[in-house]
């Protein structure tokens, strides 16, 4: 089955052509940080124009990337939610139209079951159940996903994101945005150990995360030193931060494993693309005994396959949808 595939939440357009939930036939993305960069951060209005400008062509490339022509195509999957509401709104008005066009049926996705499902493409073997621990520019989530369409969130952060805690932390550092992989880059130049940072926890809530004060704690760091003219090790600082951040998701991620006794954890979004996040789950996931997916860098981000993976099983279940499908800002993962 050939689902061709939409993703528009934020700033990258992505159209891709994905068989079967697993293998990739195209994967197109055109990505507007550049364009967002010189603001500081995504302007949304800005996004949604650009995704109108790009998705057209990017079909086209798409289909003609996969080999396919409409005729081939089988479903079309859509991100539904959650995301930038006027950005989500192009792609799914898009994708609806498209489907109505070809006479096929329409799936909506959730955008972080597809991060999650980002997964299935890189391992053939994955199968829920598993956990996964979603770490994106939006969210930031410990998830039992009991099957390909059951989930249940066991833990989420009660304030940002872990990757808008990333970019704040880049911008206060002089990094463009967006400042996850800068800061990375900055964070591998030191050993780290020089900065007390906060690391909060929530009261009755030991799998919930809090990042909104380690981000201001960076902010007010960043600020005194440029005040009082003192030498500020930005280096030191991204490492300490990057440190500060895994050590907040990931022993969570192992608590989480070991109430539910789940022997899998899969690593997903932008944020899973971060280095010593990355070798602190490989080291903790080895000493607990359990098998650990991380996904190639390139499936971290948002792109369009993810979509076309997820979609596929969202079909399987049965969730389509007619005309009348919404977008929407915020969802539950598990609805
Ligand atoms: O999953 P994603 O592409 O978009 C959303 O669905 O939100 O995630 C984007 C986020 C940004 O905050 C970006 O700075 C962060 O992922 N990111 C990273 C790294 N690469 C991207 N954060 C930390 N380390 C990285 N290497």
């Amino acid at each position: 089955m050939k689902i061709l595939a939409f993703e528009s939440s934020c700033d990258e357009t992505a159209v891709a052509v994905v068989e079967d939930g697993r293998r990739v036939l195209s994967d197109a993305i055109a990505s507007q940080a550049d364009m967002h960069a010189l603001y500081g951060g995504v302007v949304p209005e800005i996004a949604s124009r650009k995704h109108v400008e790009a998705i057209a062509g990017l079909t086209e490339q798409a289909l003609r990337d996969a080999d396919c022509t409409r005729a081939d195509i089988d479903a079309v999957a859509v991100t539904y939610a959650p995301g930038l509401i006027g950005a989500v709104l192009v792609g799914l008005s898009f994708a609806k139209s498209m489907a109505y066009g070809l006479g096929v049926p329409l799936i909506p996705v959730h955008h972080i079951r597809g991060h999650i499902a980002a997964n299935y493409l890189a391992f053939p073997e994955l199968e829920p159940p598993f956990l996964a621990l979603a770490i994106s520019g939006g969210n930031t989530l410990i998830v039992d996903v009991r099957d390909y369409t059951d989930m249940e969130i066991l833990g989420a952060t009660r304030d940002d994101a872990a990757g808008e805690c990333f970019d704040k932390a880049a911008r206060v550092l002089g990094l463009p945005y967006p400042g996850g992989k800068p800061l990375d880059a900055l964070a591998q130049e030191s050993k780290g150990g020089v900065y007390q940072l906060p690391h909060a926890k929530v009261d009755g809530a030991p799998l919930d995360m809090s990042f909104s004060g380690l981000k201001t704690a960076v902010v007010n760091l960043a600020h005194h030193a440029e005040q009082v003219g003192e030498p500020l090790d930005r280096a030191a600082l991204a490492r300490d931060f990057a440190q500060a951040v895994s050590d907040t998701l990931v022993p969570r991620a192992m608590e989480a494993l070991r109430q539910t006794g789940r022997k899998v954890l899969v690593a997903a979004g932008g944020v899973a693309a971060n280095s010593v996040i990355r070798g602190d789950l490989e080291r903790a996931c080895a000493r607990r005994g359990c098998k650990l997916y991380l996904p190639p860098l390139r499936l971290c981000g948002d792109n369009g396959a993810m979509i076309g993976a997820q979609g596929y099983y969202e079909y399987l279940a049965g969730h389509t949808a007619g005309m009348e499908l919404n977008a929407y800002a915020t969802r539950d993962i598990a609805d």
